[in-house]
């Protein structure tokens, strides 16, 4: 995420990181120049990332990403996604893409490291769960959205390495 942040130096605006855990992703936004916002569905997350980061600490919000305000749709140009997706139950998968989608404005861009290959141990399932390029693809449709980057990122964290994926999506219309 860093690096595609740091390659795109000319872009910034209002950025929502879903299930921004402890916040680090929306601190470095933030530094980085954009508006950040990060919501997570966990007290326990938020109060941590609020104690961490006291001076970004109004940009922590307890909340739902399936159940919020309704004057957030439409209003952020960037949503990043690290990890959100995959703590996700695959069921709500399709109701992440409706989501998010819903937030970003037309021509927003969602720029997400999707985990794309998990090494489950035998009778493993997840969290977290991956999800194939064929899902990923089908979740966000070229009638919809338009593939803007797709690559293996050089930078991983350990143990994730060439097992996760960028692909910025920018959303139609
Ligand atoms: C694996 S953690 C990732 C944290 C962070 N993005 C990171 O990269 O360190 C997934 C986070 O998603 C949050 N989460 C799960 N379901 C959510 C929901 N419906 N709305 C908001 N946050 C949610 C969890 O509480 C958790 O903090």
């Amino acid at each position: 995420m860093s690096v595609w942040v740091q390659a795109h130096p000319q872009l910034q605006g209002r950025a929502l990181v879903p299930g921004c855990g402890l916040g680090h992703d929306v601190v470095f936004l933030a530094e980085a120049g954009y508006e950040s916002v990060g919501v997570d569905l966990s007290a326990t997350a938020i109060q941590r990332a609020m104690a961490t980061h006291p001076g970004h600490a109004s940009r922590f919000v307890l909340g739902d990403l399936f159940a919020l305000p309704e004057a957030w749709k439409g209003s952020f140009d960037f949503i990043f996604e690290h990890t959100c997706l995959c703590a996700l139950p695959p069921h709500l998968r399709q109701a992440y893409a409706e989501t998010v989608g819903q937030l970003l404005r037309p021509g927003g861009l969602l720029v997400g490291v999707w985990f794309i290959e998990p090494e489950m141990d035998p009778g493993e399932s997840g969290p977290p769960f991956g999800i194939s390029l064929e899902e990923l693809s089908a979740l966000f449709p070229p009638h919809a959205w338009a593939v803007e980057e797709d690559y293996i990122p050089e930078q991983a964290y350990a143990g994730r390495e060439k097992r996760e994926r960028l692909r910025a999506l920018r959303k139609i219309s």
